[in-house]
């Protein structure tokens, strides 16, 4: 069954407007010692040096054979980013820096619970450990260079080494958020094409001990319906000697890891030089339809520009002790906990548990016990933090330069709680706007050289020149104070290569809408289309206002209403479901349900739950809504389609505009009712 799905409602028009805020300025003790701390950055990112600029951030790397175009636009939007080039992602992160750098820390693992210790794996460490996970995948598994793997692993250090493992033998990964459930990662494997799926038997969370291989035989089972059959399940375990009965292995199917690797002790593997476009992983996330979009990065484009952002935007030092306090299952994790940093041969700090457990002081302890001075993490923990600990960050004796937030907008006030009080005012503060798609930030303030200004983003990034376009086309001016769609005159080498499997899907949705010539072999005829609405100020500093299409942000988390709608439909007493962003306190938004049963049916708690329990397994927990409301109809156009701005705007207590054109209007004062005087 499925439902009619226009007009839209989007976060953006639900988004709370703030007022312009004042400038701060970076301190001068972070100017002196900035990456990026001299204003000719700007000239030797300018426009008219497009796209040669960008050479400087591939320099960051280590090639082996130098490309010869730096942008090939001959079949836009499929862009190649130094053509000709030839370079292994593994070799950049992990073998280049032995010489110097053998028995530095590369990533320092914090697990969960606390009191177990915290590993340190320095760079020789994470050689070896990588060559035997590679050599494993390779003469085990059988994979080759272009095969996929998909992964579904927690924050263990044991993710980055099979990234790192894949990356080395220039096999695709596909890491799919270990919160997720494992019907969802049966569709990425599916999608993909994965014979190998990287699994653990259990993590932690909350002082609990997760179940996880369960979700692998779900995924393996849901894989196998959509026709793509799973050879070797490979089964990292969290504790051998404890756990390991948790996971009931099936024979000839599923292996531990420890056990196999007995075999492939002290193997090296040569890293296999790879072209610059071949693509580096799929990081999937949803879009306006049900099937997930596996967005392809680049090895060449990618590492140069997430090596580069991250010099210049973190400011990562080699010397630096830099926590990104993201999920490695997301883009975030992907660039700037694993791919990013190591490039640059800094330490990298990993997390396993939630920022509030045992207790909300547990980030500044692991900040004032590892020594970090870069913080980077998302406006929901930062709101969470500061409604759970306040006065926490005063009790611990740490020092940052430097931190980031991402993934969501953030409220003036909290972002000054997060300068003020977790910053204790020392810090610079970059408030990074990117996607999935992106592969790193789009907007940004560069820290020494643009002053920060709460609740903006800031302007295009060096050699990023985004713009607001109404919906013809037209360009919304700076200082005009309307919104738009935000979108990206040019291309930069952290851009996705395509969505996995659907090129046209990728043409029409990022290009279609805005170009100007489908002939054309210009770059400047296909500018980007991002999704969101932006308004952007008259200094040239944008602010980012949600998402415009059928995508709901919550926590960070991209949720694609028709996902959410179809898993609804799946329980069956439901007839019709509409999914909308409410705004939400901890987490920007949050989803409620709307669903009308089928004839004859009457509303009970049991659907409402069934209907939840329905999101949490088809996608995962963080799915879940915030409630489930059973209607007797939705408010409808006369051609059938239900209207979800209105059903947004009762939820947001908003005006729900015209209804007089319904087919069914009076149900709009019916719902209302209904929902006002229960919340
Ligand atoms: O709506 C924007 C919001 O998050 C979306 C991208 O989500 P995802 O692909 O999961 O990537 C998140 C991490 C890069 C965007 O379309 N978003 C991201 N960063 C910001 C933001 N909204 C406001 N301010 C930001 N800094």
């Amino acid at each position: 069954m499925t439902t009619a799905h226009e007009p839209q409602v989007s976060e953006a028009q639900i988004s709370v407007h703030w007022r312009e805020e004042d400038y701060y300025q970076p301190p001068a003790k972070f100017i002196g010692q900035a990456n990026a701390a001299d204003p000719e950055i700007f000239r030797r990112f300018a426009e008219e040096r497009f796209p040669d600029c960008f050479k400087e951030y591939a320099d960051l790397l280590s090639w082996d054979s130098y490309w010869h175009t730096t942008l090939d636009t001959s079949n836009p939007p499929f862009w190649k980013w130094f053509a000709g080039g030839r370079l292994n992602a593994c070799y950049n992160c992990v073998d280049r820096h032995l010489a110097a750098d053998r028995s530095k820390a590369a990533l320092i693992w914090v697990p969960e619970p606390e009191a177990e210790d915290t590993r340190t794996i320095t760079y020789q460490e994470l050689h070896r450990q990588v060559n035997e996970f590679a050599s494993l995948l390779r003469e085990f598994c059988g994979v080759r260079p272009g095969d996929r793997v998909t992964f579904h692993l927690p924050m263990v250090p044991e993710l980055p080494v099979a990234m790192l493992a894949c990356a080395r033998l220039g096999v695709i990964h596909s890491e799919v958020f270990g919160g997720f459930s494992g019907t969802a990662c049966g569709e990425r494997i599916a999608d993909s094409g994965s014979r190998v799926l990287v699994t653990m038997d259990g993590y932690y969370r909350n002082g609990q001990l997760v179940d996880h291989k369960t979700k692998a035989d779900e995924a393996v089972r849901t894989a196998a319906e959509r026709g793509q059959p799973v050879d070797s399940v490979l089964v990292w375990r969290r504790h051998a000697d404890r756990c390991s009965s948790q996971a009931a292995m099936v024979d000839g199917r599923d292996f531990f890891v420890d056990e196999l690797l007995t075999e492939h002790r002290g193997a090296v593997v040569t890293p296999v030089s790879m072209p610059s476009e071949a693509p580096l992983f799929l990081m999937y996330t949803s879009g306006t339809t049900a099937r997930p979009k596996g967005c392809q990065h680049s090895t060449g484009g990618y590492l140069s520009y997430v090596a580069g952002t991250s010099k210049y935007y973190q400011d990562i030092h080699p010397e630096d002790t830099y926590w990104c306090c993201a999920d490695i299952g997301w883009i975030t994790g992907h660039s700037y906990i694993v791919y990013g940093p190591l490039a640059l041969g800094t330490t990298s700090v990993i997390y396993e548990g939630s920022p509030t457990h045992p207790d909300p002081g547990r980030v500044w302890r692991i900040a004032e016990r590892l020594g970090v001075n870069i913080f980077h993490t998302a406006p929901t923990t930062i709101r969470m933090l500061r409604k759970l600990g306040p006065d926490e960050p005063g009790k611990y004796d740490y020092h940052l330069k430097h931190m980031t937030t991402v993934g969501e907008p953030i409220e003036p006030e909290v972002w000054r709680w997060y300068h003020d009080v977790a910053g204790k005012g020392e810090a610079v503060v970059v408030d990074t706007w990117w996607q999935t798609e992106n592969g790193g930030f789009l907007g940004s303030t560069l820290p020494a050289l643009q002053p920060m200004k709460p609740g903006s983003c800031g302007p295009g990034v060096l050699g990023v020149y985004p713009v607001i376009y109404d919906e013809d086309g037209n360009t919304v001016e700076a200082g005009s104070g309307s919104a738009g769609n935000i979108c990206i005159r040019n291309p930069w080498p952290g851009i996705f290569q395509t969505i996995w499997g659907q090129p046209e899907r990728f043409r029409q949705i990022y290009y279609e809408k805005y170009c100007r010539n489908p002939d054309s072999t210009d770059w400047r005829d296909w500018p980007y289309f991002a999704g969101d609405g932006a308004v952007q100020a008259a200094d040239g500093y944008f602010r980012i206002l949600g998402r415009v299409d059928d995508v709901i942000n919550v926590a960070g988390h991209r949720l694609g209403t028709k996902e959410l709608e179809s898993a609804s439909l799946t329980v069956g007493e439901v007839a019709e479901a509409a999914a909308v962003p409410v705004v939400d306190e901890l987490r920007g938004r949050a989803v409620e349900m709307y669903v009308a049963l089928k004839p004859g049916l009457a509303p009970s708690a049991e659907t409402e739950h069934a209907v939840s329990d329905a999101i949490e397994r088809e996608i995962g927990k963080i799915a879940r809504p915030k409630n489930v409301w059973i209607v007797s109809d939705m408010p409808k156009t006369r051609s059938g389609k239900i209207m979800r701005r209105v059903i947004a705007g009762i939820s947001n207590f908003a005006d729900v505009g015209d209804v007089s054109t319904l087919a069914n209007p009076e149900v709009v004062e019916e719902i209302r009712h209904h929902i006002q005087s229960d919340k």
